[in-house]
This record gives C-alpha cells, sequence and structure tokens, in this order.
C-alpha cells in the first residue's frame, strides 16, 4: 500500500533531528522533498560515517529516492556545488536524483555581507549567517534572482545589475564600498553551467509523481517557533517553517499533505536570540549541552538548553495538525534523578496554557513544572518498546497526553538503528 505523503516538521526551535528521522523514513518514499529554508540548516545523519547537509534534502543518501529542492528553498550555489561535490566523493550519486527548482531564489554573496551587517550594526537575531534574511527580503520586495534567470543571459545581467545598484546604496549606509558587478555576473555565468544538470520544473515533477501515486516526504526545516508567522517573531527565520509553507513553498495543493509527523527532542534547545521560558542558564543547562553534544551544526555555536516545554509544544502540534510524534534525544536525559516538564507558564498571577503572541507577555512567563523521576543511560541500548524503562515510558506517556498527539517514535542515540516504534500510533 502507498505510504501517506508525510510532513517531518520540527516542533521547537530547531535542531530536533529532522534529519535522522528523515533519514530513517525515507526507505518507505520515493521522493524528499525540502520546501522553505536554506543553508542555514543543518541536518546532521550518523550512517557509517556522519553527514551534515544543509540544502541536499536528507534522503539522498538512499540509492532509489528522488530529492527535491522546491521553489520555497533560497540557494546558495557555491554552498549546494560544495555538498554534492562532498557527497559524490563520498560515494553517494546525485544525478538524475537531485531536482533544483528553476523558481527557487538564488543566494548571493551579498547576501551573507548584510546579513554580517545586520547583525553586528542592527538589531541582533543570532542568525546563521548564511543570507537568509537578506535573500528572502529581496524574494519578497520583488527584487530577488530566481534560478531560471540564470539561463537568460541579457536577462539576467538586467537584473543582476539593478539589485547590486540596491544593494550599493544599502552597503554605503553601513559605510561599505561597492560590490564588484563583473565579478558577480561572471560567478553566477559559472554556477548556471554547475547548476544546469539539477534544474527541472519541480512543481510539475512533483505534481505527475503525486498524480501517479508516488509518495512524498516533505522535510521541514528549523522549527515551528522559528516560523516567520508564527514563532517568536522577530526572533524566527525568514520562511514557514511549520507545514503551513508546503504548498507554497512546492506549489502543490494542502491537501496534498496526507499524514503530520512532529518532532520534539525529550528536552528543548535554542540557538541565537530570543525568550525561551524553560530555559536553564545553569550547571544542569550545561550537563544536557554537553551529553546531547548540543552545538549548532551550521554553525558550531553552543545552544542554549532547557526542560521540556509542553505549552509550546500544544502550540506546535496544533498549528501544524500533527497527527504522531517522535521523540528524540531520551537518551540524553539518561541518568539524571529527576525529569522536569513545563504544562504551563504563570504571569504574575495569571495562569497560561496558550503560547502567547507578545514577545515581552512570553520572557514574563514563569514555567510551572511537573516533576517526574528519572532513569539511566542503560536506555541507550533499548531498541524495543518493552526494553524502555518505566520511568521513561511514564515520561513519553506524560507528554504524549500533554501534547495531545500519539508516539510513533523514539531515538535513543545517534545512529541509525538506534530507535524504537512504538505501536498503536
Ligand atoms: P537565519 O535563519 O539564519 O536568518 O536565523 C534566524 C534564527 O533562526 C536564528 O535564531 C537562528 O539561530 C535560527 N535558525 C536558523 N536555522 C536554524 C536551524 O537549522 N536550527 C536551529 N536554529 C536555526
Amino acid at each position: 500500500m502507498k505510504h501517506p505523503n508525510t510532513c517531518v516538521v520540527g516542533l521547537q526551535w530547531g535542531d530536533e533531528g529532522k534529519g535522522r528521522i528523515t533519514d530513517l523514513l525515507a526507505p518507505q518514499f520515493d521522493l524528499v522533498v525540502r520546501y522553505q529554508g536554506g543553508g542555514n540548516a543543518g541536518h546532521t545523519i550518523v550512517e557509517k560515517d556522519k553527514f551534515i547537509l544543509h540544502l541536499v534534502p536528507s534522503g539522498i543518501l538512499h540509492p532509489d529516492i528522488q530529492c527535491v529542492i522546491g521553489n520555497g528553498v533560497v540557494v546558495d550555489p557555491e554552498l549546494l556545488l560544495q555538498e554534492i561535490q562532498e557527497l559524490k566523493s563520498r560515494g553517494v550519486s546525485v544525478a538524475g536524483r537531485l531536482f533544483l527548482s528553476e523558481r527557487a531564489h538564488l543566494v548571493f554573496p551579498f547576501h551573507k555581507q548584510l546579513d554580517a551587517l545586520q547583525e553586528s550594526q542592527g538589531r541582533k537575531i543570532g542568525t546563521t549567517g548564511r543570507g537568509i534574511g537578506p535573500c528572502y527580503t529581496d524574494k519578497i520586495a520583488r527584487l530577488g534572482i530566481r534560478v531560471v534567470d540564470l539561463y537568460t543571459p541579457e536577462h539576467l545581467e538586467t537584473r543582476l545589475r539593478q539589485v547590486v545598484e540596491s544593494k550599493n546604496r544599502l552597503l554605503a549606509s553601513y559605510d561599505q564600498g561597492p560590490l564588484d558587478f563583473a565579478g558577480i555576473l561572471e560567478a553566477a555565468r559559472t554556477d548556471a553551467a554547475r547548476l544546469a544538470p539539477y534544474v527541472a520544473d519541480t512543481v510539475k515533477l512533483l505534481h505527475e509523481a503525486i498524480a501517479g501515486g508516488k509518495s512524498v516526504l516533505f522535510e521541514g526545516a528549523q522549527g515551528s517557533l522559528l516560523d516567520v508567522d508564527l514563532g517568536t517573531y522577530p526572533y524566527v527565520t525568514s520562511s514557514n517553517s511549520t507545514t503551513c509553507g508546503i504548498a507554497a513553498g512546492l506549489g502543490i495543493p494542502p491537501r496534498s499533505v496526507q499524514k503530520v509527523l512532529g518532532v520534539v527532542k525529550a528536552y528543548t534547545t535554542r540557538v541565537g536570540e530570543g525568550p525561551f521560558p524553560t530555559e536553564l542558564a545553569n550547571p544542569e543547562g550545561d550537563r544536557i549541552r554537553e551529553k546531547g553534544k548540543e552545538y549548532g551544526a551550521t554553525t558550531g555555536r553552543p545552544r542554549r538548553c532547557g526542560w521540556f516545554d509542553a505549552v509550546a509544544g500544544r502550540y506546535a502540534v496544533m498549528i501544524n495538525g500533527v497527527d504522531t510524534l517522535a521523540i528524540t534525544m531520551l537518551d540524553v536525559l539518561g541518568g539524571f534523578e529527576r525529569i522536569k516538564i513545563c504544562t504551563e507558564y504563570r504571569c504574575g498571577n495569571e495562569r497560561i496554557r496558550d503560547f502567547p503572541a507578545d514577545l515581552s507577555r512570553l520572557e514574563a512567563c514563569q514555567p510551572q513544572y511537573i516533576e517526574l523521576a528519572g532513569w539511566s543511560d542503560a536506555i541507550s541500548q533499548a531498541r524495543q518498546a518493552d526494553e524502555i524503562p518505566v520511568q521513561a515510558k511514564t515520561f513519553l506517556d506524560t507528554v504524549s497526553s500533554l501534547l495531545g498527539a500519539p508516539i510513533e517514535i523514539v531515538s535513543v542515540g545517534a545512529h541509525r538503528d538506534h530507535v524504537i516504534h512504538l505501536k498503536g500510533s
């Protein structure tokens, strides 16, 4: 029977382990598809070797799967070509399996330069520095350059000149000299030739695949609380990282998504600035960071760590339409005597059970916890439901009931096999 078209989406602030869940589920699908974000994503997969993918969908390590980078993704050609080269050098064939939307917008070096300038001289968001915000800004301002523009030389030159002139005005406001237009144009032409084998009409490709009964796995990047519309704005990324981004990011109708698998860590992490009610800025947080190796896959930055937040989790389950859950990194909590889960916030005398839109309110919220007994490190050996220690089982049941969704997958280690599939989901 055909597997339902499924989205794997992060329910926290990113880094939930979506890449490894996508890699695990990929063999059940014909296509794995990215619909938003760009090189800011860092999907870590540990097979024999460790792979960190930024732009190429996580299904690429399975030779029979087609991978699509949709129109909603912003693509840095240098990064994509580097990633393709790296995959090839490690024996992964990419030709004829990777399709890049001709409608995707391109990230240029000046987007990265502006990202860095805005971070150092404007409001600090704590971005990945991959040029994501400035590229999406150009897209919305109707200044952006798309993959397809690379293949109409005169059009490319005219459009690029307009963009470069506008960027020069902006750079001057930061006391920066003008861009080298000829160099940028030349690099774009070189990239055009090197990207050509992968460029496709991915809208048509996806419609034909779905109509032909193929099954699609939609791979979300970043996490729901970083969604530009629904996250902790302005401390968010510049795309719709929830399932809400799928239709626009791929040119397919929303009904194409038949199942949503929400991924959460057994605790919470966040990189960059912005409110984080359950943050542990103390030795307990440091312990989670060291055990979970919580350092950014894209930037190497230490991640802020804290307890599981069910208020944020319930909100993310609701906006994404989550059907089932995957809980990752359960082993990281092994060895803690007591484990906490935030069930609601308190703001003054008020109990808050709905995730606030107002950041000053969110910042003022105090997490209210329940405490559960911990479990031992031996959990990393568990491969079946009946091998999960009873205390960890209680933790999972509590998270499931607080979020209102059944748990389908639990991960207890970084390797592909370190997972437990739960029945009855
Ligand atoms: P940008 O997407 O690089 O503009 O960064 C905006 C915010 O999103 C910053 O707080 C980043 O740390 C965060 N962010 C972007 N991509 C990821 C990711 O893949 N994992 C976790 N956080 C991310």
